[in-house]
């Protein structure tokens, strides 16, 4: 389909979305390859909710992403792979190849008993095969869970046995920049709770040993050995689930957030074009992981789905050195640049000499993902790497939205430093105030949501309708709620202003305090704790957390060190928290709730203006916790 092409094309598709919302979705979605066509665009209510797109639409959508594409692009490169050791070969891989490899692995799937419906999990590096199976899965119609590397034992066995999994894609270690970590090790301590698995597929991608259980184990290079090439694609209801993906929210318990196969198709499509404008021979780069919504959306399906050519990385931003990013830029001669703000911010650190080396002249992009960029790091990213001439998009989106929500069209609409602008054709953002009003007008501020229905939006909660319900659709009936606060300035652009729920964001990775301090409960030292957010210059967000221990011990920077790794077993070293404070009481309300308003003050080290504490159980630990703060 046609990109949208000047600010004026945008008004009008913006005004023809919201007029007819299910004429403009049609016309998108009438460019892509269905089986059969959907009696009707769009049925939907938010009390339940329950929302249909493409209603009786059948599809697959790895014949969008791949059969459609041969006739005229079998020979394009689809993806080109680039190691975490910069000596070893990078790899590319034609629309041909991935179509024959996918094909391929899901006959290894079909092989080993997979069917429709079922839920594979992958746990694996950022490796080429990675895309590929988790397009194996979407051909044979499994339910794909990307579980990301970084995760510990526990955490995967949660995600395996919450979704019920009966397969399970892992390899013997993986490379991230100096280290080397056994995957399967890991597999093989959460397997040791899960007993859903029939099958454990094994990718060498390190050739370090492993322990092999016979049975339920078995290598991906033998089992590809005894299948084929042809592989049909599942028919599948546009509303058939296409994968389930595990995020944070305010309770301990990670959600799977479920999106399905027509709507998601059409949205991730459909934003990637606009959003980035991408043109045929452009070469586009996404450094997130496949691990999370991002990599899901904007490294496979929506280039794949436009016949793009999309880069995967294996390594880390300052493996062997700050400059590998730029390296990369150079060597494949990148256009199209996505990453995070955490990343920029972290590079910055480093200097301009190392940008320097490199030739970054077919830039004209960059993208931002995955927590507020805040104006430093936004002027840095647009001079020293787009040398004043690449556009920057602040994209905002969520696990749940599938897509990219509020952004700049590159080249197209208008940026401005640390906004994220305006909303997609087909994205209707409302403000509301407390009590639930919408805020109308501009130069206002309050809670996001989103009032009509969109294609690639969350479904449900995997096993758990109820959840979606009370989390997404209850604070606000009748609206999405998306947990975040907002502006919108006098020209009608809105700039996120980060979580208004018990939810944080460390290097824009999702994290639930309660999570966290789930797993710093489980230290048998810990009696309580209370985790917050505070300002951290390269992270966004660092972890604070308050702990209360057992009366018999002392706390010593040992224990601290205990917690830490108490935290990287229950769910992985990206929860660790940045500052543990040990305290002997948490201001509680006379109910018992803890006032995190005046934890995060102490943590954000401002406590000139602590609010009311007269209502709090024990005024007195306010200043034993101030007194005590790090
Ligand atoms: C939360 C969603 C979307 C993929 C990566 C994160 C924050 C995301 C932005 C942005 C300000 C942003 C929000 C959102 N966020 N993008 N451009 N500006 N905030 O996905 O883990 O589902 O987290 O990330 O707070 O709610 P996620």
């Amino acid at each position: 389909m046609k990109k949208i092409d000047s600010f004026s094309e945008y008004n009008r598709a913006y005004e023809h979305s919201v007029n007819d919302p299910e004429g403009f979705w049609e016309d998108v979605a009438s460019t892509f390859s269905w089986q059969s066509k959907w009696d009707k665009v769009l049925d939907w209510e938010f009390d339940t909710p329950n929302v249909n797109w493409f209603v009786n639409g059948k599809l697959n959508i790895t014949e969008n992403c791949l059969d459609r594409h041969l006739a005229d692009k079998g020979d394009k490169i689809a993806i080109i792979w680039e190691p975490n050791d910069p000596n070893e070969d990078a790899i590319s891989i034609t629309y041909n190849e991935l179509h024959q490899r996918v094909c391929e692995f899901a006959n290894v799937l079909l092989n080993n008993g997979a069917k429709k419906g079922d839920r594979i999990c992958l746990y694996m590096p950022m490796v080429p095969e990675l895309a590929i199976a988790t397009l194996a899965c979407a051909r044979i119609g499994a339910i794909h869970s990307v579980v990301f590397a970084g995760f510990s034992a526990k955490a995967l066995a949660d995600r395996i046995n919450d979704a019920d999994c009966n397969i399970l894609l892992t390899s013997d270690g993986l490379f991230r920049g100096t280290k080397q970590l056994c995957l399967k090790d890991i597999a093989d301590e959460a397997l040791q709770h899960c007993n859903t698995i029939n099958a454990c597929i094994v990718l060498q991608r390190t050739g370090q040993d492993v322990n092999m259980t016979n049975g339920r184990d078995l290598w991906w290079h033998d089992e590809l050995q005894k299948v084929n090439h042809h592989c049909d694609a599942q028919i599948m209801d546009s509303e058939d689930p296409l994968f389930v993906l595990y995020t944070s929210g305010s309770t301990g318990k990670p959600k799977g957030v479920q999106h399905h196969c027509g709507g998601y198709m059409v949205y991730a499509e459909y934003s990637f074009r606009n959003v980035f404008q991408y043109e045929e021979d452009d070469v586009y780069w996404c450094t997130a992981d496949i691990g999370w919504i991002t990599g899901h959306s904007y490294i496979i399906y929506g280039p794949l789905l436009s016949g793009a050519t999309t880069i995967m990385f294996e390594g880390v931003p300052t493996y062997p050195d700050a400059g590998r990013f730029w390296e990369i830029c150079e060597k494949h001669r990148v256009n199209i640049f996505y990453t995070a703000p955490t990343a920029i911010r972290a590079l910055q650190a480093y200097g301009t000499e190392v940008i320097e080396k490199y030739d970054l002249s077919s830039l004209k992009t960059l993208g931002s993902v995955g927590e507020p960029i805040n104006e430093e790091a936004w002027d840095w990213y647009y001079k020293n790497i787009g040398k004043e001439k690449c556009w920057i998009v602040d994209t905002w989106w969520q696990t749940e939205t599938g897509g990219i929500m509020i952004s700049p069209l590159a080249h197209i609409t208008k940026m401005k430093p640390t906004f994220a602008t305006l909303p997609l054709p087909g994205i209707q953002p409302c403000l509301v105030d407390t009590d639930g009003n919408e805020i109308q007008g501009n130069d206002v501020e309050g809670n996001l949501c989103v009032k009509f229905p969109w294609p690639s939006m969350i479904r449900t909660t995997y096993g758990d309708h109820e959840r979606c319900k009370q989390v997404y659709f209850s604070t606000y009936p009748g609206k999405y709620f998306t947990g975040d606060g907002c502006k919108r300035d006098q020209d009608g652009f809105y700039r996120i202003t980060g979580r208004v729920d018990d939810v944080i964001n460390v290097s824009g990775h999702r994290m639930g305090t309660a999570e966290v301090e789930n797993g710093i409960n489980e230290h048998v030292s810990v009696v309580e704790s209370a985790v917050v957010g505070y300002p951290h210059d390269i992270k966004g967000q660092g972890i604070y957390a308050y702990v209360i221990l057992d009366s018999s011990v002392d706390g010593s920077e040992d224990l601290k060190k205990e917690i830490l790794h108490t935290v990287t077993t229950e769910i992985g070293p990206i929860a660790k928290p940045d500052k543990i404070q040990f305290v002997s009481g948490l201001p509680k309300t006379r109910s018992g709730k803890i006032m995190r308003r005046i934890l995060r003050k102490v943590a954000e080290g401002d406590t000139s203006n602590l609010g009311d504490t007269s209502t709090l159980l024990d005024p007195n630990v306010v200043q034993e916790i101030i007194n005590g703060a790090q």
